[in-house]
This record gives structure tokens, C-alpha cells and sequence, in this order.
């Protein structure tokens, strides 16, 4: 890639997905697009870069897209916000007497979190029913995510030994989620940059580990989404690094137990 291509390929991923590379980031873009050249067997990178840049279609941008996503993730990332699940937003909920909890875990990759809060839920006899949405860009990662079916090097990432004795059958094809935890989450394919009314309203919101990857501009422009998506007195969770404070005046700041925070809608 030329440098005058990897400045257009940069400008159309952040058109596409808000995800913004720095100019050090372009060895990287060539590594993944390679493995785009090899699936949707184009003779050469030129090739590629020639077909986005003038004749793209759905499929090669998508391709191209979530190529470029980063899908880390863990079980119990952090463990406070989960903590914090048991023993502060679960127990209010209890207390104000709610039928049912609807939580949204957005950018959740290929699953671990909102199974992670089903754990949470289904670890105690709670008064009220939890339902859990897991959106993400990637329809690929997803499509793992909805499997419920994990390798022993990714359950090994955050998962306790009782907690894997407790939820999961293992499988000739690998630790099979039991329906136990993964009825109470459904996946949906969605875009943080575009708004998200047909979702519906939530009483918690986790958007952990993205916010990251995206200019200040489209951070305020998706806090102030992911506000519009909460019920009154809402709560969001962000990633251990990031936070709403200079973004947004719409939340006021929670310190949770045991670290971290919580942003609660005020406005
Ligand atoms: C690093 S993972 C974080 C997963 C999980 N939330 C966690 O904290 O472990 C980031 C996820 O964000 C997704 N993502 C990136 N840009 C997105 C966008 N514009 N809309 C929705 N999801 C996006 C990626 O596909 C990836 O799965």
C-alpha cells in the first residue's frame, strides 16, 4: 500500500466503523487485509485496494471491516463491573421492585461478556427476569458468540474452575455453554455510529474496550446513543480505561466496590 492508499483506507474505515489508525498501524492493516486477499481469493493486495477504493460491494467492505476489528475479550473482565452487578445494580433492581432487568452489552465480541452477566443472574435466586442483548459490527464474531461454544484456551481466559464445571458440557467439538445461562441472551448485528432506538430502553448498558478505538468526536457522538438507550436512572458501564467524564454531562460518576466505575444518567 502506498501511503496516499493506507490515508484512503484509513478514511474509509472510520466512515464505516469509527475505528481510527494511527499512522504506525499500516503493517498491520496489510497483515489483515492479506488474510481478505486469500478468503475472497483476490490475485494481489493491488487488487483489493483497486476494488475498494473504486467498485466496492457489501461483501468485500464487510470483509474488510471486520477484518480490522479487534475481537480480545475475557470472561469477568476486571471482575468489578460484575461485582458490582451482584451486589449494587442487582440488589437496587430487588429493592425497586422491577419485573425484569434488560441489560445491553454493546461491542460484545464473541460473547464473553453477556454471558458473564448471565452467570451473574443466574447465580442467585433474584426477584426479577434479566435479559441481556449482545450487539456487535461483526456478524462473523457473532456468529461465535451465538455457538455457546468455547476451546479450552478461551476458557481459560477469566473463567473459574467452578463456574466451567457449573455452566458448560463439554463436547467432542469443544465446552458447550449450557441453555441455562445462554436463554437469557439473544445477539444482534449493530453499529455504534448509527443510533439505536429499535433496540429498546435498558437498565444497564456495558460498552467496554471500544470506545477506544474511536476520535473524541465519535466517542461523544456514541455516549450520547448509548444515553438515549437508557431508562431513567440508567447505568453505563465503560472499560477499566475509559470514561464518560469530559464527554458528556448527561452522567454523574459512581465509584463502584472494590474500584472502577459506574456513569448513572442524570439528564
Ligand atoms: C476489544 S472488543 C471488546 C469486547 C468486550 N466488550 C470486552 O470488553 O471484552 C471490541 C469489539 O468492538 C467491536 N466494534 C468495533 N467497532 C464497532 C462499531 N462501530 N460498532 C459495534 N461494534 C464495534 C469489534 O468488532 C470487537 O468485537
Amino acid at each position: 500500500m502506498t501511503p496516499a492508499q493506507y490515508q484512503q483506507f484509513c478514511t474509509l474505515l472510520e466512515k464505516h466503523s469509527g475505528i481510527l489508525l494511527s499512522e504506525d498501524k499500516r503493517y498491520l492493516v496489510e497483515t489483515r487485509l492479506g488474510r481478505v486477499v486469500r478468503e475472497l481469493n483476490f490475485l494481489s493486495m493491488d487488487e483489493l485496494v483497486e476494488r475498494l477504493f473504486n467498485r466496492p460491494d457489501s461483501i468485500l467492505l464487510k470483509a474488510v471491516i471486520e477484518a480490522m476489528t479487534t475481537n480480545e475479550t475475557l470472561w469477568f473482565r476486571d471482575e468489578y463491573p460484575f461485582n458490582a452487578l451482584r451486589d449494587v445494580f442487582f440488589p437496587e433492581a430487588e429493592a425497586a421492585r422491577k419485573r425484569t432487568v434488560r441489560i445491553w452489552s454493546a461491542a460484545c465480541s464473541s460473547g464473553q461478556e453477556p454471558y458473564s452477566i448471565s452467570m451473574i443472574a443466574a447465580e442467585k435466586p433474584w426477584s426479577f427476569a434479566v435479559e441481556i442483548l449482545g450487539t456487535d459490527l461483526s456478524s462473523k464474531i457473532l456468529a461465535q458468540a451465538k455457538s455457546g461454544l468455547y476451546d479450552d484456551l478461551s476458557l481459560g481466559r477469566g473463567l473459574s474452575l467452578a463456574r466451567k464445571q457449573r455452566f458448560f458440557d463439554h463436547t467432542a467439538q469443544g465446552w458447550q455453554l449450557k441453555s441455562e445461562i445462554t436463554r437469557r441472551v439473544r445477539f444482534q448485528v449493530a453499529n455504534l455510529l448509527e443510533p439505536v432506538t429499535a433496540l429498546g430502553r435498558f437498565d444497564l448498558i456495558f460498552c467496554r474496550n471500544v470506545l477506544i478505538y474511536f476520535s473524541r468526536e465519535t466517542k461523544m457522538k456514541i455516549i450520547d446513543h448509548l444515553a438515549n438507550a437508557l431508562n431513567q436512572n440508567g447505568v453505563l458501564i465503560l472499560g477499566a480505561s475509559e470514561s464518560a467524564q469530559q464527554l458528556s454531562d448527561r452522567f454523574s460518576i459512581e465509584r463502584l466496590p472494590g474500584g472502577g466505575a459506574a456513569f448513572r444518567l442524570i439528564k
